[in-house]
């Protein structure tokens, strides 16, 4: 099992207000937890064994490609979806059976799905008509959140006198006004242009922070996952890879899917060439590089180097020396990507600084990266550890 799977997650204090009538159910209890929960649709499962604790107050993300049951497991804690085995519980209190409308959360789609011929106004307080609240409360409450999402004042326009963006903000408003007590987010910025989508991942990110919300966010955008959660559970196929922090999954990935999903590391086949003092790997690119190993491996055995682009210098004291030739330069401002040649039939990557200037297309260089720059995978893909 990969790292970090069964790692417990401390729990937060929740913010006032956000617990509601389950505070008793436990005020310790993760705010939603699945245990070995399979979804089918038919006789095609869509989600085998799923487990994952989420503390309160925390930002987790779903990070995976598409159709590896993202949106499913999401749907699942609002109620949509009927899981086949094992079990939900929000705050505490086992769900299965718990309907939709009883559930008490916040949903947040790609489609801003607004009521186009109703205010914003009636939009946002739409959740909390519904739960009978009284219309002062009511005005008070829609106040508050169109304050929060940074269009005050915005109550009697039409939804589509706004912008994207600001469509966005008011379904977002919509899902945050009757405090839930678990906010889910299903790839929300994938219908925003760059520049928007850049500024909508800070700005939820603060009201999350701000209200101490819980958030369920879902995408297949490594960026958006990186700059965004606690937590990240990088999914494929219907399971969970890997559960960490961004700096876990990232740095230290736990199978070969996580390395090539986030960030597209370098994977350098070789075998094993020195069991230790140093360890010693001979890449099928004919270089000899040493690698730092967990434990003692075996003379011969197949292992993969990953290797991440930024991890790779050019030229520099680096340990382990690649030397190659360029094939593509992009320059990206302060850095740029380069395509590099290295042993005539593998082709790394590296992003490197700006040094003076661009390298040029068949350039001859050499590649540097530290023995500890690296993590070691097996011949079954897995992490070394
Ligand atoms: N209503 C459905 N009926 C049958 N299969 C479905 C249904 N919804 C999703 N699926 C299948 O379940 C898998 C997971 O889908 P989904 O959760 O939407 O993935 P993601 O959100 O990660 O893209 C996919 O193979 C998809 O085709
Ligand atoms: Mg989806």
């Amino acid at each position: 099992m990969p790292d970090g799977q069964d790692a417990k997650i401390i729990p937060r204090p929740a913010s006032a207000g956000a617990e509601g009538a389950n505070a008793a159910a436990g005020a310790n209890s993760p705010a939603v937890e699945f245990r070995n929960i399979d979804i089918a649709y038919g006789k095609f499962v869509a989600v085998r064994d799923f487990s994952l604790s989420i503390a309160k107050g925390s930002f987790v993300t779903l990070l995976g490609p598409s159709g590896c049951g993202k949106t499913t497991i999401l749907r699942s804690i609002a109620g949509l979806v009927d899981i086949s085995a094992g079990q939900i519980m929000i705050g505490g209190r086992r769900v299965d059976d718990v309907p939709i409308y009883k559930r008490n959360i916040g949903l947040v789609f790609q489609s801003y799905a607004l009521f186009p011929h109703k205010s914003v106004f009636d939009n946002v307080a739409f959740g909390l008509k519904y739960r009978n609240v009284a219309k002062p409360e009511i005005r008070r409450k829609v106040g508050k959140a169109l304050d929060m999402v940074r269009l005050p004042g915005s109550e009697k326009k039409l939804p589509s006198q706004l912008s994207g963006g600001q469509q966005q903000r008011i379904a977002l408003a919509r899902a945050i006004v009757f405090e839930p007590q678990v906010l889910l987010l299903d790839e929300p910025l994938s219908a925003l242009d760059a520049n928007m989508r850049e500024e909508m991942r800070v700005e939820i990110k603060k009201i999350q922070k701000e209200t101490g919300i819980t958030a369920i966010f879902v995408t297949h955008d490594q960026e958006e996952a990186l700059s965004m959660s606690d937590r990240i559970v990088v999914m494929n196929a219907g399971s969970a890879e890997q559960i960490g922090t961004p700096e876990e999954v990232y740095e230290r990935p736990a199978t070969a899917f996580v390395a090539d999903f986030l960030g597209k590391a370098n994977m350098l086949a070789g075998t094993v060439s020195r069991p230790d003092g140093p360890t010693a790997v001979t890449l099928a690119s004919g270089q000899t590089v040493n690698v730092v190993s967990p434990k003692p491996l075996a003379q011969g055995s197949a292992v993969t180097v990953v290797v991440r682009p930024q991890k790779l210098s050019i030229g520099g004291k680096s340990a382990n020396r690649l030397p190659g030739r360029v094939v593509s330069a992009s320059y990206l401002g302060g850095s740029a990507i380069y395509e590099v040649d290295i042993g005539g039939k593998t082709t790394v990557r590296a992003n490197a600084p700006i040094d003076g200037r661009v390298l040029r297309e068949g350039e001859a260089i050499e590649l540097g990266f530290d023995p500890d720059g690296c993590v070691l995978l097996d011949a079954a893909g897995q992490r070394i550890s």
